[in-house]
């Protein structure tokens, strides 16, 4: 059984106010106390917080935590990671309490880009409270997708496939040149279009953007005045895009994290699903402003 879904991020920051800030306010999540020191929890949902960022001395990546159903699938998870050659450290106790699981296990892809796998997230019953966002599309889909960095796309492709069992749902090759391209492989492991998308150009940092997915229309259309009247700079315009059927626009977050803020995604059912090839990012829109590219790195 593949991996569920994409359950949590944890990031590091040298300027947690500014996240604090677009996080609680910008984003519209809901910052609530948690179990990593000095960090900012957000929660979208009655899941643990999906997004941690803790304070450091620069931006980072600390892992892209991905869910499996229970301890059987993390041990099978674990001995296709094993059985690849891949290094696999048990999370601590107390490592698994702070990310309010039930355990965990910590590996890297092979771009070096830290990957930790869970069960049992620890339920937070209080109502969720997200005055300016109608409500972010999770449950069975997870928090959202991550686009990475894969300089090497024939080995990212093999892990994220054969090791964490995802299926590759849309692809792309980008003209970079009379004789080069660059190949985008879109991969998903539930309903949502892709939960990890592999980027091949070689990138500043290894988390291209992440994506959140919001209920509504007037959700993004409120976002777009929140970021206008804060000065928050978009890294693309609104759009729609070709695979996932999104209707989306970027963010340029503190430190130039990239955020895709989308709705109505199409919902992928794998009995039916064949891969497919896309030949434009959108069908309008998303005019990308190439100087805000995020540097995240693991
Ligand atoms: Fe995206």
């Amino acid at each position: 059984m593949p991996i569920r879904s994409l359950g949590y991020l944890r990031l590091r920051t040298a300027k947690l106010e500014e996240w604090r800030t677009f996080g609680t306010d910008v984003l519209g999540l809901m910052p609530v106390e948690g179990r990593t020191p000095g960090a900012l929890h957000f929660r979208i949902d009655d899941r643990p917080p999906r997004l941690v960022i803790r304070p450091s001395d620069g931006p980072g990546i600390d892992a892209l935590g991905f869910e499996v159903a229970d301890d059987r699938e993390l041990a099978e998870v674990v001995s296709h990671v094993k059985g690849a050659g891949i290094g696999v450290l048990d999370g601590t106790g107390d490592e698994a309490a702070e990310r309010c699981v039930q355990s965990f296990v910590r590996l890297q892809d092979p771009n070096g880009t830290p990957v930790e796998v869970y069960y049992g997230p620890v339920l937070d019953h209080r109502r969720l409270d997200t005055p300016l966002v109608s409500g972010f599309v999770t449950g069975v889909m997870g928090m959202g997708h991550a686009v990475i960095a894969a300089p090497d796309m024939a080995a990212s492709y093999r892990f994220w496939t054969e090791v964490m069992g995802m299926r590759i749902r849309s692809s792309m090759r980008l003209a970079m040149g009379p004789d080069t391209t660059m190949s985008i492989r879109f991969l998903g492991c539930n309903p949502r279009h892709h939960t990890v998308a592999l980027m091949e150009s070689p990138f500043p940092g290894d988390l291209v953007h992440f994506m959140l997915e919001v209920e509504t229309i007037d959700d993004v259309g409120m976002l777009l005045d929140r970021c206008e009247q804060r000065g928050v700079a978009l890294q693309a315009s609104l759009g729609r895009h070709t695979n996932d059927r999104v209707l989306s626009t970027y963010l340029v977050g503190p430190e130039d994290a990239a955020v895709e803020i989308g709705t109505g995604g199409v919902r992928v059912d794998d009995a039916t699903w064949t891969t497919d090839e896309i030949t434009k990012v959108s069908f309008w829109g998303h005019k990308f402003v190439p100087a805000a590219t995020a540097k995240l790195k693991g």
